[in-house]
């Protein structure tokens, strides 16, 4: 469920209808309400709650401030994958023992920070990373909690690019590496082995691969347990999979009943790492029609975003529903060619939507729904746009939380020679 409905006609948001927003603040425009990021985090919580996870809302899916700020009051930790990223979880006073951090490439300042700010581990994807962490742990004289992110080998329905637990991934360590670094952990004497990390990949409408994972590394655990072995955590990552389309993804709750026997009986302490499921359906991307193009093989409509505000269908194909704000202006069924809507970058990859039955006239406001995780965080200047203004929608109030960049902005850094 989500907080975007017509009433009387109008697309709103909470109640409030977006084109008074689209009106005040210019498009393109994303937009958020704030309860339904907060009702889709307590719907983990609650679905989790006889295990009392940790749940650590993924960065990446949408970083602004004042989502974080939204989440992190409500007792949520945060799951990072960069010195940015730590900087604002440190912005947003996110207690740092609520803080884990992944990703393949950590530098040594990233790791350096993280260590300071007193995070509460790394999931460590490599044995050299975890080297090199052992080394700065030595540097800074201090014991570093990590666990180690195993690459499980399984493969869920999901687009390819957001597959990460595939053997040819770059993702994890192999288990049987995990297993002997595990059991052979006095060799890095400044670390704590805490845990153990699965992630297998975004979008993950079914629990059968996340119960395949699970019972893979509850294996493992027995196994280095039996050698000694004692951990604490076991993290079992993201991918809560939302609807965009005709996707019938399992609820909070039909997914927790699933995992929740299993979770049980492996008894440690469970950590969550969702993203899109939390903000996914949290946000939309309202835009404005600027023309409509009539050709003899198409219909193309022509709005005021494009691929480097919401690259997601360009870059995995994937489907955005897209309507207007005011319904009366909604195609009726049949009655003309359908549309592809696009942008006005300059690349034919540049597409919203293909192949849509929508009717729209200049001037029209559009909304590009599911918009709320991996949309601005993936906008970029291409084509030397400046990126767009985000509000957040709370109750009857309606807050800017990111200015709409300038075109002093896109050139404030550089460097005429
Ligand atoms: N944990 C780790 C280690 C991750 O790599 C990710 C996402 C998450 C948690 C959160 O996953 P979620 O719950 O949001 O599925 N840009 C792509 C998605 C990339 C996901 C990257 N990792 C998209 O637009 O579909």
């Amino acid at each position: 469920m989500h907080e975007f409905a017509y009433k009387r006609d109008q697309l709103c948001c909470e109640g409030l209808p977006v084109k008074d927003l689209a009106k005040k603040f210019a498009t393109p425009l994303y937009v958020y309400s704030a309860k339904t990021v907060l009702d889709h985090f307590l719907k983990i919580k609650k679905a989790f709650a006889p295990l009392k996870p940790l749940i650590c809302y993924s960065v990446k899916a949408n970083s602004n401030l004042s989502i974080l700020k939204l989440l992190v009051d409500k007792g949520a930790g945060l799951d990072i994958v960069s010195g940015g990223e730590l900087y604002r979880a440190q912005k947003v006073k996110c207690l740092a023992k609520k803080v884990v951090y992944a990703s393949v490439g950590k530098t040594v300042k990233e790791i350096k920070d993280a260590i300071e700010y007193g995070i509460l581990m790394f999931n460590v994807e490599s044995a050299p990373e975890l080297e090199r962490i052992n080394d700065i742990a030595a540097e800074l004289n201090r014991r570093v909690d990590v666990a180690l992110r195993v690459n499980l080998d399984i493969s869920p329905k999901t687009h390819a690019y957001i597959k990460t637990a595939k053997k040819e991934t770059k993702f994890g360590m192999e288990p049987d590496l995990a297993k002997d670094i595990l059991i052979n952990q006095r060799c890095y004497p400044n670390l704590n082995m805490k845990g153990v990390h699965i992630h297998i990949g975004s979008q993950i409408t079914e629990a059968r691969p996340c119960v395949d994972a699970i019972k893979k590394i509850k294996a493992l655990i027995k196994e280095v347990k039996a050698q000694g072995v004692i951990l604490e955590y076991l993290n079992i990552g993201g991918g809560l999979g939302i609807i965009y389309d005709k996707e019938r993804p399992q609820t909070a709750a039909k997914f927790a009943r699933k995992v929740l026997p299993l979770l049980k009986s492996i008894s440690l302490k469970v950590i969550l790492e969702p993203g899109r499921f939390i903000v996914g359906n949290a946000g939309i991307l309202v835009t404005k029609v600027l023309y409509v193009k009539n050709t003899i093989q198409k219909k193309f409509i022509i709005i005021d975003a494009g691929m480097n505000d919401l690259i997601r269908p360009s870059l995995y194909q994937a489907h955005h529903t897209i309507v207007p704000l005011s319904l009366y202006r909604r195609k009726t069924k049949g009655t003309s060619k359908k549309a592809d809507i696009v942008g006005p970058i300059c690349e034919s990859a540049d597409f919203l939507g293909k192949e849509r039955d929508l009717d729209a006239k200049v001037g029209d406001y559009l909304a590009v729904l599911g918009a709320g995780a991996y949309g601005f965080v993936m906008s970029s200047n291409y084509n030397s746009r400046p990126r767009v203004a985000e509000v957040l929608v709370k109750g009857k109030e309606v807050k800017l939380v990111r200015k709409r960049e300038t075109y002093k902005d896109l050139v404030a850094k550089e460097i005429i020679v």
